[in-house]
């Protein structure tokens, strides 16, 4: 059935991981946390991930992010494999080619909010002012316009995950990746982070993995994958989202979560 398949399906993933282990000792033993997991996400993809408290969502995505290498596997950012190289050529291609979003902003408390925003341009080495449109165009798009002049403590929750969202894409990267970056947030500040993500996805074609506990959050997704005890259930996985909540909410009770 091949030949029937759309185009679009054969272009080729902006990230794939495949045959994926991460083994971590526990007891004195080696157990495996991350239990091969093979996943590819498409460009513009917008796919959530959920299941239980330590069932490895987060190894899962430091391993995704190349913060962490794989104990057997192998995982692909267009095509290059992240686990290759050196430190130093790794740590390049997570500056420049991956964003990533965290649960508590991180951001840097002494600078403002523009000078966050742009700290990775200047660890790239680069002149911010070469990229001041861009720079504009994000806080713009991301509603923390009024803010840039700034202090992180002096913003909300949600407008710091904001400041954090327009970091983690100042470098274009094709990749977002995001760890519950709502989980402390108010509930309408999370939505309004979700449908700012939606919205990136959309314009930026940026292709985005978010880590969520939250089944609203989830529902806003292209496609909702489950994990369990460090491993996928492709079986489970929902897609051609967005979803009803009430859809979410049936398929994690049919897996228990
Ligand atoms: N640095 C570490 N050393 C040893 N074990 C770890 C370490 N970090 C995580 N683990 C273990 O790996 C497993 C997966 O943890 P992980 O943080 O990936 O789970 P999670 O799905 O993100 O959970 P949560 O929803 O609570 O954030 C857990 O059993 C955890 O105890
Ligand atoms: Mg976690």
């Amino acid at each position: 059935m091949d030949e029937a398949a759309p185009a679009v399906t054969s272009e080729p993933p902006v990230l794939e991981s495949r045959g994926v282990f991460r083994f971590r000792a526990h007891d004195g033993q080696q157990m495996p946390v991350v239990r091969d997991v093979s996943l590819r996400l498409r460009r513009g993809e917008f796919a959530t991930l959920m299941g239980p408290s330590g069932s490895g969502k987060s190894t899962l995505l430091h391993l995704l992010a190349g913060l962490d290498r794989p104990s057997a596997g192998l995982v692909l950012l267009d095509g290059v494999d992240l686990g290759g190289g050196d430190e130093e050529a790794r740590a390049r291609i997570r500056r420049e080619r991956i964003g990533f979003i965290f649960q508590f902003f991180h951001l840097l408390p002494d600078l403002t909010v523009e000078e966050n925003v742009t700290l990775p341009l200047r660890i790239a080495g680069e002149r911010p002012r070469r990229h001041q449109a861009r720079t504009d165009s994000l806080l713009r798009l991301l509603g923390v316009d009024g803010h840039r002049k700034k202090l992180p403590a002096q913003l909300s929750g949600g407008e710091m995950q904001r400041v954090s969202i327009a970091r983690a894409l100042v470098t274009q990267p094709p990749l977002l990746l995001a760890d519950e970056p709502t989980g402390n947030l108010s509930s309408k500040a999370g939505e309004d982070v979700i449908a700012l993500l939606r919205e990136v996805c959309g314009k930026l074609g940026t292709t985005i993995l978010l880590v969520t506990h939250n089944p609203r959050d989830a529902a806003a997704g292209d496609r909702i994958l489950f994990l369990r005890d460090g491993a996928l259930r492709p079986d489970a996985e929902l897609q051609g989202g967005p979803f009803r909540v009430a859809d979410v909410l049936h398929r994690l009770a049919e897996l228990g979560i």
